[in-house]
Formats: C-alpha cells, structure tokens, sequence
C-alpha cells in the first residue's frame, strides 16, 4: 500500500475538502457511481426519520394512566392504541440503523481498496467520503436526540410489558404480527443503548476489519484518522473557516470529526487517546471547544461516555484534563 502522510495543513487539504465542505454539492465520478446510488437510497431516508424522531412525543401520559388505574380496561386500551404506533416508528427507526449499516460497509471496502492510501481515496473519491460524513452527521444527530428523550425507552417497555402479559394470559395480540418477539428483541438491545446509531456503525466497523483479513487494519483506521484529521485542519483554520458560511457547516464538521474518532478508538487495537494514535486529540479537543456552538459539550460528551480507551492507562493526563 502506497502510504502518504496524513495531512498537518490548509495546503495538503486542499484536493480533498471541495466537497466535504459543500454540503449540498457533491457529484460522484463514474467510478463510484454503483457505491454512491445505493447510499444514496438510505441517506435519502435520514432526514425523514431525523424529523419523525425530532417529533416524538411518547405516550408517557397514556401509559401514567393505565398504570394507575389497572382495572380501567379503556384505560389500558387507550394506552395500548397510544403505544402501538409509536413502536411501529421505533422499528422503522431500528431497521434504517441495519441498511445504514450495510451502507457504511460497501462505503468502507470503496474507500479502503487496495491499492490507494486513504489521503487518495479521499481525493478521488470525494462524493464517497461526503456519504460517510453525512452518515456520520446523522449518526450522531439521531443519538443526541434519542439520549435526550427517554420516552423511547419508557414506550417500548411498555409495550413488551403488555405483550408478555397478555401471552400469559393466552391472548394473541394483533400488534405482534408487526413486531414479533424476536424482533423485540434486538430492537430492546438497539434501545438499550446510550448511542444506538453510533453503536450500530462502530460494531459494523469492526466487523468489516475482522471479516477482511487480507486488509491491514490500518487501511481502515488511516482512513479514520485522516478523515478526522481534514476536519480538525479545516476547523481550526481561519481559511476554510470564514468559508462556513453558516454554523450548520460548523456543526457537520464537528459531528463528523467527533464521529470518526469514536469509530477509530472502538476498532483500533489501542485506540484514539495513546501516544501512538494518529488522530491529534489535543488538537482536536482544543479545537472542539474553540467553537461557539452549544452542541459542543454534547459532542465532549460523546467522546467522554462513547469511545473505550479514554480511560486507558496509556492515555494522557493532559488529554484527560482537557474532557474533564
Ligand atoms: C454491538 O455488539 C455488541 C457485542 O457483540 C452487542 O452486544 C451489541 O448489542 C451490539 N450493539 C448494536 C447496537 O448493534
Ligand atoms: C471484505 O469481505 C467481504 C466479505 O467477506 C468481501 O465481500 C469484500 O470484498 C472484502 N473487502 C475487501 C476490501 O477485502
């Protein structure tokens, strides 16, 4: 594999942050073509389910209700009906998070394939690498949103309460056609996770690393780090910097930074915050918190609660200062 070094400043970007800059703008040459329809299908998808979450309200009063008054069959009904479409939303959420899976995975063996190091993949297949940043984006757009409404998980409960009651009591319910008990599940264990999306994606990555044995890990974590390493460069760069013309570019560009080092630290042997880490975390910490956003201590957070070798012996004091 032909290694470049990772990029340290404004001028090696610049073949490759056109389009992760752009976000409406990125237009695939004929090569990623086949990749860029098919995650093109899913990412098309995101924003809906985005909105749909973004709008879930729960049936948290419903189900107060049925609770307090157990002999109230209209009670128990009311909350029944409140429920069942809210956990038909909850599948669809859970079943996008499989196709987004199998789109981030034919997205890592386009931008991994030999014999192109990942500072090349980046420039020739830039609307490639936009596809995994907008995964990226939406990833942790949809687990921020999902940890800030425990009415899914107190929903779902509910729900399964109610099924396992009913079944000892011989009563079929209609509602198990659509979601069955083995799909409840997996989608109780997609539920029971702080950041389901992100979990879904560093589990994927990980498989994709130990399925291709014949593909050096580092193909796959260089690919990472370099990717958090444009978006380190281009926020901290008063150049790319007064070109955001609006903080949503900000905010994509710190999700997607913030996104990519969690996946490294969960596939690499040992992680983003060691010495031997090619992703720059002071840098990228420092410069995390220079942002006048209020996202970012939702991001420090994910990188504090979400990521497995924070706390290794081999991390820093100085990196560990900087997220306390
Ligand atoms: C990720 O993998 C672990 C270990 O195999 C598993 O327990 C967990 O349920 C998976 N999570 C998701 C969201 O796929
Ligand atoms: C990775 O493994 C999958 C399934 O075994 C295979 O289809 C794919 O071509 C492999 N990709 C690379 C880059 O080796």
């Amino acid at each position: 594999v032909n290694r470049v070094t990772v990029p340290t400043s404004y001028q090696d970007l610049a073949p490759c942050t056109g389009q992760l800059l752009h976000r409406h703008y990125a237009q695939p040459t004929e090569a990623e073509t086949a990749v860029w329809n098919q995650v093109s299908a899913v990412l098309e998808e995101a924003h809906g389910i985005l909105a749909e979450l973004q709008s879930y309200n729960g049936a948290g009063q419903e189900i107060r209700e049925a609770i307090q008054n157990p002999g109230d069959l209209q009670l128990q009904e009311k909350a029944w009906n409140a429920v069942c479409p809210l956990v038909a939303k909850l599948k669809r959420f859970y079943e996008f998070s499989l196709r987004l899976e199998n789109a981030l995975r034919s997205l890592l063996e386009a931008l991994t394939s030999p014999p192109y190091a990942p500072m090349q993949h980046l420039e020739r297949e830039q609307a490639l690498a936009k596809q995994f940043a907008e995964i990226l984006h939406f990833t942790l757009s949809f687990d921020e949103l999902k940890m800030t409404n425990p009415a899914i998980q107190n929903d779902f409960s509910y729900y399964r309460r109610t099924i396992s009651r009913n079944r000892l009591n011989n009563q079929q319910l209609e509602a198990e056609n659509e979601v069955n008990n083995e799909m409840a599940n997996r989608m109780s264990l997609f539920y029971a996770e702080a950041t389901p999306m992100l979990k879904t994606l560093s589990n994927a990555t990980t498989k994709f690393v130990s399925e291709n044995k014949t593909l050096p890990i580092e193909d796959t974590t260089d690919c990472l780090s370099t990717m958090a390493c444009v978006c380190r460069v281009m926020l901290e760069t008063p150049e790319y910097r007064c070109r955001f013309t609006n903080t949503d570019t900000m905010l994509f560009c710190m999700r997607v930074m913030v996104g990519v080092i969690i996946l490294y630290d969960h596939v690499h042997p040992v992680g983003a915050f060691a010495k031997t880490s090619k992703i720059d975390m002071k840098g990228c910490i420092k410069v995390l918190k220079d942002q006048p956003s209020n996202s970012v201590e939702g991001l420090l957070n994910a990188l504090r609660y979400t990521t497995r070798h924070l706390n290794d012996d081999s991390t820093s004091k100085q990196i560990r200062a900087l997220l306390q």
